[in-house]
């Protein structure tokens, strides 16, 4: 999967219980050396979720990188598990000339492809582990993009100095607060400018973390949104992802001054069979996985 969204608190366990860690999956090196026991649903601030977040990506960095690395391609943009390509899909418009930063970027395969395709991109992260990685590809591809180790939570970027930005699921299912990271681009982005971002659909939220037939069927209300925190033995977070219902995004964006000019919701393609965590073919042919706001800046 993109993310662990919701693995183990929403494998059919009551809300608000803290539970044994058993389930063997990839995560499981990066568990191991965090300390996780098991799962809270309580409320987790911004500095107490970036700090998890931050120690789980470089935790989790070269198992990452290993499983989803060959699918997402050194220089290529890939929007989401049900493999929908910016070469397809050009929701950013034409990126030629234009100064685009791409947030969460991992390995930064996006902004690869964007420089590939004439833009001049930045590339920023939370975690010097994936940044390793993306600096790793810089290498092997040539393509050498600027790197920067931040929080999307305070960009270190000029007032008005980008033209566009993007995410392929990167930092905003982690922050506490989109409204931060929201208001942070409409400083960097010139009036007028795109911000698309792709996240896990929202109605996944209701269903296990399953990617089988115990993934149809639904256990969590979707108004819940306490956060999904896995914990170590001190009960400290060392990883958080919140959950936000489709309403919440569009009163985060507009209330930050961008406008939602399409809401797209990638289908499942014939023949695709690659499973990522929770996203597969079984349920990709039945609900939605990914949600990907296509916004612009408002003029003024
Ligand atoms: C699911 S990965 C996606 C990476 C890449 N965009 C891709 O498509 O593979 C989430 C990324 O968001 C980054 N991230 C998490 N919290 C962040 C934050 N507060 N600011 C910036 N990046 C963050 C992680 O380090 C990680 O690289």
């Amino acid at each position: 999967m993109r993310h662990k969204q919701g693995r183990l608190a929403r494998a059919g366990n009551p809300l608000g219980e803290n539970r044994t860690v058993t389930a063997q999956d990839r995560h499981d090196s990066a568990e191991h050396r965090l300390g996780t026991v098991g799962v809270a649903a309580r409320p987790v601030g911004a500095r107490e979720a970036t700090a998890a977040n931050l120690a789980w990506w470089d935790a989790d960095a070269d198992d990452y990188q290993a499983e989803h690395g060959a699918f997402l391609g050194d220089a290529d943009f890939v929007w989401c598990p049900e493999g929908l390509r910016e070469a397809d899909a050009a929701l950013l418009g034409d990126v030629r000339g234009r100064r685009v930063v791409e947030i969460g970027c991992g390995q930064a395969a996006c902004a690869r492809w964007l420089a590939a395709s004439g833009a001049h991109p930045v590339a920023l992260d939370l975690s010097g582990g994936m940044l390793r990685h993306a600096k790793q590809a810089n290498a092997r591809t040539g393509i050498d993009i600027p790197l920067l180790q931040a929080s999307a939570e305070e960009l270190p970027l000029a007032t008005g100095s980008m033209d566009a930005a993007c995410s392929a699921f990167g930092a905003l299912p982690f922050v506490a607060s989109p409204r931060t990271v929201f208001a942070e681009l409409h400083r960097v982005l010139r009036p007028g400018s795109p911000w698309v971002f792709s996240v896990t659909h929202p109605m996944r939220w209701i269903f296990p973390d399953d990617p089988g037939p115990n993934g149809l069927t639904a256990t969590q209300p979707y108004f819940d949104r306490t956060p999904y925190v896995e914990v170590d033995a001190e009960g400290r977070a060392t990883y958080v992802e919140y959950h936000r219902t489709l309403g919440d995004w569009v009163r985060a964006l507009t209330s930050a001054g961008f406008v939602l000019e399409d809401l797209v919701e990638p289908e499942w393609p014939e023949g695709h069979s690659r499973v990522w965590g929770q996203w597969s073919p079984l349920r990709g042919k039945l609900f939605p996985g990914t949600a990907i706001f296509v916004t612009r800046r408002a003029d003024r």
